[in-house]
C-alpha cells in the first residue's frame, strides 16, 4: 500500500462532509491503520499513469472513495467503483455518507444507490 500517497489524500478531506475521520490522525497512526489490514480491499485509483485516489471495501460490503480535487467529476469515480465491484461481487454494497456531502450523495444515487436509513450517535467522552 502506498502509505505516503494515502495520507496526503487524507489530508485533503474536507471534516465537515466525512463522517469516519474526526481529525487528521499522526502519521504514525496511520500507518498502524493501513497495516492493521481493515479493509476486505483497498486500491490506490490511477488515471493516466498518475495516482490520483483511493477506493476501498470494508468488510461490511461499505464502499468508501475518495479522489483528489482536480481529477474529480470526469468519470474516474464512476469507473473506479465499477472495477472494484468487478472485482470483489457482492449481494449488495453500502455508502456512509455524510447528509452534509451532498455531491457524493448524487455520486452514489447516480450509480444506483438508494438511502436506507441516517444514523444518529451520542458520544460519552469520560467512558472507556
Ligand atoms: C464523490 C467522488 C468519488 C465522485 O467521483 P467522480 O469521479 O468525481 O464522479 P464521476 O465523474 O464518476 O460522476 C459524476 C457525478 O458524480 C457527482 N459528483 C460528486 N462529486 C463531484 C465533483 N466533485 N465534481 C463533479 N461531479 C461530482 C455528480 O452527481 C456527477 O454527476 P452530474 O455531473 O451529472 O451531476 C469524488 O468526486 C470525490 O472523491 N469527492 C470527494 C470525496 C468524497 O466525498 N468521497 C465520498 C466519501 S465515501
Amino acid at each position: 500500500m502506498d502509505l505516503r500517497f494515502l495520507y496526503q489524500l487524507l489530508g485533503e478531506r474536507d471534516p465537515s462532509a466525512n463522517i469516519s475521520h474526526r481529525r487528521m490522525p499522526t502519521y504514525d497512526e496511520h500507518v498502524r491503520f493501513v497495516s492493521s489490514n481493515p479493509y476486505a480491499s483497498w486500491y490506490v485509483i490511477y488515471h493516466s499513469n498518475k495516482k490520483v485516489g483511493s477506493i476501498y471495501l470494508s468488510k461490511q460490503d461499505e464502499i468508501g472513495i475518495f479522489l483528489k480535487k482536480g481529477t474529480q467529476g470526469k468519470g474516474i469515480g464512476t469507473g473506479a467503483m465499477a472495477l472494484l465491484m468487478k472485482k470483489n461481487p457482492r449481494s449488495r454494497y453500502l455508502a456512509n455518507i455524510s447528509p452534509k456531502n451532498i455531491l457524493s450523495a448524487k455520486f452514489f444515487k447516480k450509480n444506483g444507490f438508494v438511502l436506507i436509513q441516517h444514523t444518529y450517535e451520542l458520544m460519552k467522552d469520560d467512558k472507556p
